[in-house]
């Protein structure tokens, strides 16, 4: 297979997160007979230094031509004054809602040698095998009338907007992931008070009538920030609005263990998507070989399944992840037990060596 690949590295550790992840890459599309060409491109606080914004024309013009997007990470406190045009989330934004990527999926699963590094019990987390479905282009983040101030400053707005399209197509989306995997749903809404979120409910009510095998519950975002401290390994797919679903993201996370872990994919209708981990651009540890790259290296593997149908190729990525933290190694964030803390560059160079050692190697290669 040939794949045209958009890379944006963006800011903090970005850039080193995503060249682990090309490296990982290249291995495994090498091993498997397949060939990528890469465009990389500006976005976020690089950006706004080096072109006066943070999504040029010419990016979304190279993510246009390209099969899929890898994204690094935006932000830094270099531009956290900026007005809020020139901020590098508004890229991150920006491309979001430009390329229609309304459905963002944050899986959370369990690794058994990072069983030690989560805050909750060992018992609770070992089942843990989730993915939160977030509605990424529509709510709060982007409502009209868009975030302003009163003109005396003592009055703010933000607008949590919603159409049934929009709701529609990420409630269908959930119902047909959970229906390839444990067929269990918890749409999750502020129904008691939002009016948004009682749409959110009739519509996900009308929806279940289509998918009688999925189990559906309708959760209240507060309780189902409760239940998964009090018992993640409840949860199969979760869906949700946008602002609600970055929250409960970042809380999901660190039940398996380190944020850095968490991979995620940005789609659409069709094959296309963006894939980038969850974490942010962590300025404090940028440049400095700390970087943890599998939560990057892991939205690779997600890229190559989604994108591109080569579940193969994406397993065989995800297996020298846990083989490589099997084997003890890990970066500073992560708490392995008897583990050895290595650089970005030395975990990422483990990860190759299981990638060409590999039983899952094809034949015709070895
Ligand atoms: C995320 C991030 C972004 C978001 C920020 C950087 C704008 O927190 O991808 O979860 O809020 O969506
Ligand atoms: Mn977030």
């Amino acid at each position: 297979m040939k794949m045209k690949l958009a890379v944006l590295p963006g800011d903090g550790i970005g850039p080193e997160v995503m060249d682990a992840a090309i490296r990982v890459l290249k291995t495994v599309l090498d091993n498997y007979g397949h060939e990528a060409v890469f465009e990389n491109a500006l976005i976020g606080g690089a950006a706004i230094d080096e072109a006066g914004t943070p999504l040029p024309e010419e990016t979304l013009d190279i993510c246009r031509r390209s099969d899929a997007i890898l994204l690094g990470a935006v932000g830094g406190p270099k531009w956290d004054h900026n007005p809020a045009s020139l901020r590098p989330e508004k890229g991150l934004l920006g491309i979001r809602k430009e390329m229609g990527l309304f459905a963002n999926l944050r899986p959370v699963k369990a690794y058994a040698p990072l069983l030690n590094a989560s805050p909750l019990k060992r018992e609770r987390v070992e089942n843990v095998d989730l993915v939160i479905v977030r509605e990424l282009t529509g709510g709060l983040y982007f409502g009209r009338p868009s975030e302003r101030r009163g003109p005396d400053g003592n009055e703010v707005i933000d607008t949590l907007a919603y159409t049934r399209e929009e709701i529609e197509r990420i409630i269908e989306k959930a119902f047909q992931l959970a229906q390839i995997r444990r067929k269990k749903l918890a749409s999750v809404d502020k129904a008691n008070v939002l009016e948004s979120s009682r749409m959110w409910r009739e519509i996900a009510e009308e929806t279940a009538k289509k998918y009688p095998d999925v189990e559906v519950s309708h959760m209240l975002v507060d309780s189902t920030s409760m239940q998964l401290i009090a018992n993640p390994g409840q949860f199969d797919v979760i869906v949700t609005e946008n602002m609600f679903g970055d929250i409960l993201s970042d809380e999901a996370s660190v039940i398996t263990g380190s944020l850095g872990m968490l991979p995620s994919a940005s789609l659409r209708s069709d094959r296309f998507g963006m894939y980038e981990p969850v974490h942010g651009s962590a300025p404090d540890i940028a440049g400095q070989g700390k970087a943890n790259p599998l939560g990057t290296v892991l939205s690779a593997a997600l890229m190559l399944r989604y994108s591109f149908g080569l579940e193969k190729e994406a397993a065989a990525i995800e297996k020298a992840v846990d083989d490589v933290l099997q084997d003890g190694y890990c970066t500073g964030d992560l708490q392995v037990k008897n583990g050895k803390v290595v650089s970005t560059h030395e975990l990422t160079d483990k990860l190759i060596e299981k990638l060409n050692n590999s039983e899952a190697r094809p034949r015709i290669l070895q």
